[in-house]
């Protein structure tokens, strides 16, 4: 499966870009900062059975799976999956099944625990936004809840070029792409998730990022 986003050209694009991107993302996602991944990851409890979504080359996904009863991580780029594979070869990793799949088109069959992913709401389109969050709600067991996180506004001033909801981004053979990136405040993100039956709480990372804990709102005892 790789071809995630065919009839979205947003979502498309998008996924080229990161296809293109894989070799060179784990020099330039994170950057100095990879050093408050463990401590975030190591907050995130309990994690029963877990879906990750858009993992990635697996910067996360190596501190969770461990402590995970199970742990499927999911991308649309294979490019990105091959690079995860070869970060999760250790001993601890076993447990971790990679798997090449569009978040708007699971098809699982299966529910989780907790659904996690990292840096990626900033990348879901505005208007596919509730589509995102009903595809999440299909695959939460009862009780389950859904912890993500991403870039608060502050960081915005990290990208060159932003106009609106979409990013211009460079690659090192000077390809430009354009991208979603949606910076949101906390207090919006909160209020657009409670219109669509979910409480969420958030909270901010000393490098403006924020963590935040979804739960569908009829679930909750
Ligand atoms: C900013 S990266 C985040 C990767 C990882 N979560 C991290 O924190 O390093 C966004 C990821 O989303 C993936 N992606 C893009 N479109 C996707 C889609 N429609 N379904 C699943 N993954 C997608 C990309 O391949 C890329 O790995």
């Amino acid at each position: 499966m790789t071809g995630t986003g065919d009839t979205d050209p947003v979502l498309a694009a998008q996924l080229r870009y990161y296809r293109e991107r894989a070799a060179e993302y784990d020099a330039t996602s994170y950057g100095d900062e990879r050093a408050f991944v463990g401590p975030v990851a190591r907050t995130i409890e309990p994690l029963g059975d877990v879906l990750e979504l858009a993992c990635g080359t697996g910067v996360w996904t190596r501190e969770l799976a461990p402590r995970a009863a199970s742990y499927l991580a999911v991308d649309a780029a294979p490019e990105m999956l091959a690079f995860a594979a070869a970060n999760l070869d250790g001993p601890d990793s076993t447990a971790v099944e990679l798997r090449c799949a569009d978040v708007f088109d699971l098809g699982l069959g299966r529910e989780f625990d907790t659904v996690f992913f990292a840096a990626w709401i900033s990348h879901v389109p505005p208007d596919r936004f509730a589509e995102f969050w009903a595809s999440v709600a299909s695959v939460l067991r009862p009780g389950g809840r859904a912890v993500f996180l991403d870039e608060l506004p502050e960081r915005a001033r990290n990208e060159t070029e932003l106009a609106g909801s979409m990013a211009t981004r460079t690659l090192a053979d000077g390809s430009r792409h354009r991208i979603v990136k949606v910076f949101y405040d906390p207090d919006d993100l909160v209020a657009r998730l409670r219109e669509l039956g979910w409480e969420t709480t958030v909270t901010r990372t000393p490098n403006d990022w924020f963590v935040a804990t979804a739960r569908p709102a009829q679930r909750q005892g």
